[in-house]
């Protein structure tokens, strides 16, 4: 009878200490708040994007904690409201209270935080936890789609002030960096195939209309 009300006791230590739906639903509450500072190019919409990437590569991958890897999406890039350089540990140090009020376990926190740090290339590789690795891939996958490269090219453009060309020369080496270095999944690879053969056209297109407006110019 003892050995019954501790196997009770601690199944219920255990879905006291795991994240529920309600607080996922705090999370993307406290989350929405910092994406309207963040600028045009890392809004909400950006958010839901990845989110969408997430989605799909959970179908794959169907260890990862869901619900651990939304909130960590939701996250990631709330430290770009108050800077572009460096804005993953902004978002590590500003999401930290939040996930203390929503009342998350340490261990929970812990994996958040971990992904959150380390959405960016090469630190991706320091990453510990497999939810960090499926964010990182996301978010990398959400440049790499059509409507992501535009988005930060004119990020680029607009806030590192870069020239049209050297946005694209930059963006263009960028994807295919981490076309070639960093997808790890099936599906994330297909997926950057199929969009990276539209972008590359894309890319070859305006070099050739590049080239020929200088030889007219000359
Ligand atoms: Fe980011
Ligand atoms: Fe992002």
């Amino acid at each position: 009878m003892v050995m019954l009300w501790l196997i009770v006791l601690l199944v219920l230590l255990e879905r006291s200490n795991k994240m529920n739906k309600k607080q996922l639903q705090q999370i993307e509450e406290l989350a929405r708040v910092f994406y309207k500072k963040t600028g045009n190019y890392h809004d909400w919409g950006h958010v839901l994007a990845v989110k969408k990437h997430i989605l799909n590569l959970l179908r794959e991958i169907d260890r990862a904690n869901e619900n651990l890897l939304l909130a960590a999406c939701y996250l990631h890039d709330i430290g770009r409201s108050v800077k572009d350089e460096g804005h993953p540990a902004e978002s590590v140090r500003l999401a930290s209270p939040l996930l203390k009020k929503v009342g998350l376990s340490k261990a929970e926190t812990d994996i958040i935080l971990d992904a959150i740090e380390f959405h960016t290339a090469p630190e991706i590789c320091q990453a510990k936890t497999l939810e960090a690795k499926i964010l990182f891939e996301a978010d990398k996958l959400e440049i790499l789609s059509v409507a992501g490269f535009l988005r930060t090219l004119l990020f680029v453009i607009e806030e590192r002030k870069m020239s049209l060309s050297a946005g694209l020369d930059f963006l263009w080496s960028y994807a295919r960096e981490v076309q070639k270095k960093y997808l790890w999944t099936e599906r994330a690879k297909s997926v950057a195939k199929r969009e990276m053969k539209v972008l590359g056209q894309v890319y070859i297109f305006y070099k050739r209309w590049q080239s020929r407006y200088w030889k007219q110019k000359e």
